[in-house]
């Protein structure tokens, strides 16, 4: 007798029943194998959104959005922002394993290998308007990257997936600071790759010719928190996109790519972006609750950008982390961006004592505060996705390497609820009045 946990479903017009399987996980939700609904019931699930639905199993990371948990591979996330740095999150999500010491000299040098890209891609650049926004630019640029690794591009081959994983990782923060240099009329810097990878891409986005720019450790440490809080979260619209762009078996370049344009959206990772300028428009405490009657108006489409998770229904624990690091940031670094930071607190203070809010759940996201910090940090505002960018390349190159060890996976192709036109015949033009 096998344990097998059972739920029937019965269609009661017919009479009908499937029973569908409980998959438990290690943590969170157990879920309901529903694959036999349609040939056992005829139905398929509508879940616009997918918001009751689990597109995968996955062992990376783990989000109770009730509690305000988050885990990368089951360390939580509190003590990786306290103990470890950006580089040693990519070895976690990507192998599974902190780094010993040995493993971490050997990855640190596999990607200080790769930080350079190939000069043909700096003609690339040259190519966009000077008043392109660094996003479109970096959409375009990865997905060009294909087309200089002809000889890696054997999805099938374990070395080819993760020596692209590796390029990524590695290259991003070139081509991201190459763009902001492209956008400002300087010259592109190169790595050092003596310095660490935070540090590395702070030095290619500020330093000049004429003079190096050496960040202050309170700089390079308020941006490795940034990233390492950025770096992967279950299947978010981005990762969902590179995932199912790399279930066609499009190479991980072209996956990235994808993944970089959706998370480009101020629903999603352009949120950080939006943050600021909804701050700036505000930017007097006093006229806060006229945008925040805005926000709760179903006739206007203005949202507070910041606020609300599809998961988190509680707080956001990387909005806790970094609401803390915005405060000793701002100590250091920049008074300047203090009236943001006022604007924000007291927006946080009157939107989370507001029904409308309570009963929706609505709490800080991550990026209600990641735009303070980065502004702080002299990054301008067209670069704030592309940061975003930069750390959850990890997160996207692990899911689409995850993908190919899965047993279950197969080409994504939802269904769907049709609701167009009848079947009808064709008119000719000469019976169409
Ligand atoms: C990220 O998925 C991830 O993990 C994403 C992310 C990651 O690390 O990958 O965490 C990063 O994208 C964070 C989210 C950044 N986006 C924003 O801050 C934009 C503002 N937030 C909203 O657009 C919204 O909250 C979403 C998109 C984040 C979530 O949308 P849902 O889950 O589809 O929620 P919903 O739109 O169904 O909203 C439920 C209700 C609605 O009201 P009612 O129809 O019930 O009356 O809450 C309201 C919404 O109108 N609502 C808001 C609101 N967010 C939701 N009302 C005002 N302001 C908001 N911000």
């Amino acid at each position: 007798m096998t344990n097998r946990r059972l739920v029937t479903i019965t269609d009661n017009a017919s009479g009908s029943s499937v029973e569908c399987e409980v998959l438990e996980g290690v943590h969170g939700r157990s879920v309901l194998d529903i694959r036999a609904l349609p040939s056992k019931l005829g139905y398929f699930t509508y879940d616009p959104g997918f918001a009751s639905t689990a597109s995968c199993s996955s062992a990376i990371t783990y989000i109770d959005g009730q509690e305000g948990v988050l885990l990368y591979r089951g360390y939580p996330i509190e003590q990786l922002a306290e103990h470890s740095s950006f580089l040693e999150i990519c070895h976690l999500l990507l192998y599974g394993e902190l780094p010993d010491k040995a493993r971490w000299k050997e990855f640190n040098a596999e990607i200080r290998r790769h930080t350079m890209v190939h000069e043909g891609i700096r003609r690339f650049i040259a190519g966009y308007n000077h008043d392109a926004h660094p996003m479109g630019m970096l959409v375009g640029i990865v997905g060009a990257l294909s087309t200089f690794y002809h000889d890696t591009l054997d999805i099938s081959d374990p070395e080819h997936r993760e020596l692209a994983a590796i390029r990524l990782i590695a290259k991003l923060p070139s081509i991201a600071a190459d763009c902001y240099k492209y956008s400002i009329g300087q010259p592109f810097m190169y790595p050092i790759n003596s310095l660490g990878y935070v540090e590395n891409f702070l030095q290619m986005m500020f330093s000049v010719r004429a003079e190096p720019y050496i960040p202050s450790p309170v700089a390079v440490r308020a941006l490795e928190l940034m990233m390492i809080l950025h770096a992967d979260h279950e299947q978010n619209a981005s990762t969902s996109t590179v995932r199912l762009a790399g279930s066609s078996g499009a190479n991980p370049y072209a996956c990235v790519a994808a993944g970089i344009a959706t998370l480009w959206g101020p629903a999603h990772g352009g949120a950080n972006e939006a943050v600021i300028n909804m701050l700036q428009d505000i930017s007097d405490p006093a006229e806060i609750p006229k945008y925040v009657e805005r926000a709760k108006d179903r006739n206007d489409p203005f949202r507070l950008m910041g606020f609300g998770h599809r998961v988190y229904k509680s707080f956001d624990p990387r909005a806790t982390i970094i609401r803390q690091a915005c405060h000793d940031l701002l100590q250091d670094l920049d008074a300047g961006n203090q009236p943001l930071l006022e604007v924000a607190l007291r927006l946080e203070e009157i939107a989370l004592q507001d029904e409308y809010f309570i009963e929706r759940n609505l709490y800080p996201n991550v990026d209600f505060y990641s735009g303070i910090i980065l502004r702080a940090l002299g990054i301008p505002l067209n670069m704030f996705t592309v940061i975003f960018a930069i750390s959850r390349s990890v997160g996207w190159v692990t899911h689409w390497m995850e993908f190919f060890t899965a047993d279950d996976q197969r080409i994504g192709r939802p269904q769907q609820r049709y609701v167009g036109a009848a079947r009808r015949d064709f008119v000719p033009m000469k019976d169409r009045g």
